[in-house]
């Protein structure tokens, strides 16, 4: 047998641990030497074996001394593979306080909704008291109650959504009007009272800039002894100052028909862009159309066996989109109701 470099050896083992970067690789390095089955160290051992009993003493002292030292190493080589995964977690995890600060998104309510709640805050600061109904309305509600007779155009299979007798029986629709809302209110209530109702109404229209299928109204009522026309418009032309927050508003009354009111009008409000004068806005007619008001109609506060000769009633609604088109210069209704977020941002 050739003689064994103990000097040559150690040299080696030497180079391979400098080069060990990963512990991975000094399990690698470990069997190389100590694998019971073709490790070096077991190698050596073996080949000694038909040596003279000095080789065999010399050979084995050598081979111990390289098996210590490499475990020692091994050791070591671990434990500094240790510290140095630590310190760069640390490096990699460090926090520092001095960066800025990373931009929280946060979103707001919709142009719509706030214009809802800015309007019902306002009528809830003068007394008003909030009143719901469903959407899905009873044709009685919807229209006979409130004097529609079944000739009525609104009525049409054109403006309202029936639902399929079939399958929920006769006379159920989407409501067309919030106005829906006040002979149920009127029945379950003893006036004096006033209400405002904020809700959504659908109509079957073709969808354009300034339609939809599904659009809010807001309605109020108020019934109590002695209302005319000019408490209808001090109420009016309080909350339109206040929603448009402009104190130079003023409102203007126009004849118009609307069967559950007698007399029935227009609502406009003076463009709050000229104050009258006439701009694009207001396509130069100094005033805007807002909505439909009048005086309940006897009819209507029969429906609800309220005793019309002690009591009267005003009452009021809008649609929300209108005003929020107006108030925020948004030409096409349809643009509330997508997703576009560069749209809902600017708000
Ligand atoms: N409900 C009517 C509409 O939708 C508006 C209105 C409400 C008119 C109250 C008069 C009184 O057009």
């Amino acid at each position: 047998m050739k003689d064994i470099d103990f000097d040559k050896l150690k040299k080696e083992v030497e180079a391979e641990l400098q080069s060990i970067k990963t512990q991975e690789e000094i399990e690698n390095f470990r069997l190389k030497y100590f694998s019971r089955k073709s490790g070096v160290l077991n190698d050596i051992l073996k080949s000694i074996k038909g040596l003279s009993i000095e080789k065999k003493k010399e050979y084995g002292k050598f081979a111990n001394q390289l098996k210590i030292y490499i475990e020692n190493e091994i050791e070591i080589k671990k434990e500094s593979l240790k510290m140095e995964h630590i310190k760069n977690l640390e490096e990699e995890e460090k926090i520092d306080i001095t960066a800025p600060g990373k931009k929280v998104f946060s979103g707001h309510i919709h142009p719509l909704t706030h214009i809802i709640r800015k309007s019902v805050d306002i009528f809830e600061s003068m007394g008003f008291e909030v009143a719901s109904g469903p959407e899905v309305e009873t044709e009685f509600y919807n229209f006979d109650a409130l004097n529609i007779p079944a000739s009525h155009p609104s009525r049409d299979m054109q403006d309202t959504f029936w639902l399929d007798p079939k399958t929920v029986g006769p006379g159920f629709l989407m409501r067309t009007q919030t106005s829906s809302v006040q002979v149920r209110y009127m029945e379950k209530n003893n006036p004096p009272f006033r209400i405002v109702c904020p809700g959504r109404v659908f109509r079957k229209e073709a969808t354009d800039a300034t339609h939809e299928m599904q659009f809010y109204q807001i309605e109020c009522l108020v019934v109590a002894k002695d209302m005319s026309l000019v408490h209808l418009k001090s109420v009016l032309e309080l909350f339109f100052k206040k929603l448009l927050e402009n104190e130079k508003i003023k409102v203007r009354f126009r004849p118009s028909y609307f069967p559950f009111v007698e007399p029935g009008v227009e609502v406009d409000v003076i463009c709050f862009k000229c104050l009258g004068k006439g701009c694009p806005l207001c396509k130069k007619t100094g005033w805007i159309e807002i909505g439909g008001a009048g005086m309940v109609h006897p009819k209507v506060l029969d429906s609800a066996k309220i005793d019309t000769s002690e009591f009267k009633g005003f009452a009021f609604g809008m649609g929300i989109e209108r005003v929020a088109m107006i108030k925020y210069g948004v030409g096409d209704v349809r643009l509330f109701y997508n997703t576009d977020m560069r749209m809902l941002k600017q708000f």
